[in-house]
């Protein structure tokens, strides 16, 4: 079900920003890093959450949800060309790519990167759902990746760098520069499938428990992974002093709360949640541990 889901991503990823009046060069740029792969997790788990919440059929849930999903994808996609900039974490690689700025120019990397945020709550707002819960899923989606989630995180991690922060200090700035995407598209998934105030709770606690171990074991990852399979610069956060889980608690001590975060996420789905959308969220969850991209 979730290469069924992946499949009807990438296909509307694939079609987007092909027409329109946007500058060649932009939709190229655009079109570039959004298209260049990725794992796809954000879309792919607010359309599971909400095929798992809704009573009706799951591929009309998926039609009618998929441009939202896919507009998380696209801010995503902003936050990681961001984040690769010189000024920013100053990467050479994503995705298995030259990172935007090196394919393009840094001006070019900018503009793609804002240009794929503002179009995302457009393609979001296309979502054939009622406009009252629309609404609401697009207002929860800006707080998420706004000042006081995603980009509030970001400053929180750049601040960080050279400190040692608390154990508290670090799991706040990791839900809020990775926790909060991952629980929106959780929430959003609920909430845009029409679900109860239980199933829509049981989905936000499980994409925020989610959203830390993924920061967890991407910091792992930068320690022990290698290049090539996970498609980006490794051993980058101990040469710019960032604030990380193995950096504070030794790789085990990072991975055994990874676990503890994963066994979090999947309890939050305990007697809410079953059938096949449920067991990949569960899936999910075990899998992420030692995933090696
Ligand atoms: C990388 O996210 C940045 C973090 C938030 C840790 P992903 O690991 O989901 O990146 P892609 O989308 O698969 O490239
Ligand atoms: C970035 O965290 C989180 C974002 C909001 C993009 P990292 O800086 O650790 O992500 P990677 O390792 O470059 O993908
Ligand atoms: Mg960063
Ligand atoms: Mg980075
Ligand atoms: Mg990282």
């Amino acid at each position: 079900m979730s290469a069924e889901l992946l499949r009807s991503v990438e296909q509307y990823l694939s079609s987007a920003f092909l027409d329109g009046d946007i500058p060649s060069r932009l939709s190229e740029a655009m079109r570039y890093s959004l298209l260049a792969g990725g794992k796809r997790l954000r879309p792919v788990l607010c359309l599971s959450v909400a095929r798992a919440c809704a009573k009706d059929a799951a591929d009309e849930v998926t039609r009618a949800i998929l441009p939202f999903a896919a507009g998380l994808e696209m801010i995503h996609t902003n936050s990681l060309i961001h984040d690769d900039l010189p000024a920013m974490d100053d990467d050479d690689l994503r995705r298995g790519c030259p990172t935007c700025h090196k394919a393009f120019d840094e001006a070019t990397a900018i503009l793609a990167g804002d240009a794929l945020l503002t179009d995302a709550f457009g393609h979001m707002a296309r979502a054939d759902v009622p406009a009252e819960r629309l609404l609401e899923a697009i207002r929860l989606t800006a707080d998420a990746a706004g000042a006081c989630g995603m980009v509030g995180g970001q400053m929180l991690d750049l601040l960080g760098e050279g400190k040692k922060l608390s154990m508290e200090e670090l799991r706040i700035l990791n839900a809020k520069k990775t926790g909060a995407l991952l629980f929106n598209a959780c929430e959003c998934g609920a909430l845009l499938a029409g679900a109860t105030k239980t199933q829509r709770d049981a989905a936000r606690r499980y994409g925020s428990e989610l959203g830390i171990a993924f920061q967890i074991t991407d910091d792992i990852l930068d320690v022990v992974g290698d290049e090539a399979t996970v498609g980006k610069e490794v051993r980058h956060d101990e040469e710019s002093a960032k604030a990380t889980w193995p950096s504070l608690l030794g790789l085990e001590g990072a991975r055994e709360q990874a676990r503890l975060h994963c066994l979090a996420a999947e309890k939050a789905l305990d007697g809410v949640f079953s059938g096949p959308d449920a067991d990949f969220l569960r899936e999910t969850s075990r899998k992420l541990v030692n995933r090696t991209h």
